[in-house]
């Protein structure tokens, strides 16, 4: 059932590599046991290299997200609400932690590769197509990227 939590009551933070654990639970949680991602894809080799966030709502992790940098982009991965608590801006803030992150480091612009039943947030977020439509894990994906320099983003 959703639960509705007031917004202040949902802090996006920085994970340290001590909350891993927390992450990788959520993304079990929505990933695997909700969409049938097999469990071995779930972790990777990207996990240790890469920046994570969780969503902490009063009775712990209701959200996570990561991201790492290639070249002058972020890539964000992983972006996963779970399904109580999703329509109430917690993946936006996810998104948009991820978003200062990158501007904090210079970068230019957030890459990604959407889920396509998962292409309307993003283009809410004011994410673009980038390219044809693939496979990963077994799910349709699109490149979607947006430009962290022009004025008008978002
Ligand atoms: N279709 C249309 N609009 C959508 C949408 C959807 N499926 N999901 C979110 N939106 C819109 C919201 O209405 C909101 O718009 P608004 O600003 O006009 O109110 C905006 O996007 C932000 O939505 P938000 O509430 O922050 O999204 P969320 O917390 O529900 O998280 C996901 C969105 C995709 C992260 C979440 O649904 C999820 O975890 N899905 C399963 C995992 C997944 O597919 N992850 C993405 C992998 S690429």
């Amino acid at each position: 059932m959703n639960q509705h939590i007031p917004s202040h009551a949902i802090r996006i933070v920085l994970a340290p590599r001590a909350e891993f654990e927390a992450c990788l639970r959520v993304r079990t949680r929505v990933f695997v046991e909700e969409q049938g991602v097999p469990s071995e894809l779930e972790e990777d080799a990207f996990d240790p290299v890469s920046t994570h966030w969780l969503a902490l709502a009063p009775d712990g992790p209701v959200g996570t997200a990561r991201a790492r940098r290639i070249g002058r982009a972020a890539k964000a991965e992983r972006v996963a609400v779970d399904s109580d608590f999703r329509g109430q801006g917690v993946g936006r803030r996810l998104m948009e932690a991820i978003e200062s992150w990158a501007r904090e480091q210079d970068l230019e612009s957030v890459q990604l590769n959407a889920q396509i039943r998962a292409l309307p947030f993003y283009l809410r977020l004011g994410y673009q197509a980038n390219g044809s439509i693939f496979e990963e894990a077994g799910i349709p994906h699109r490149a979607l990227v947006k430009s962290l320099t022009t004025q008008a983003a978002g």
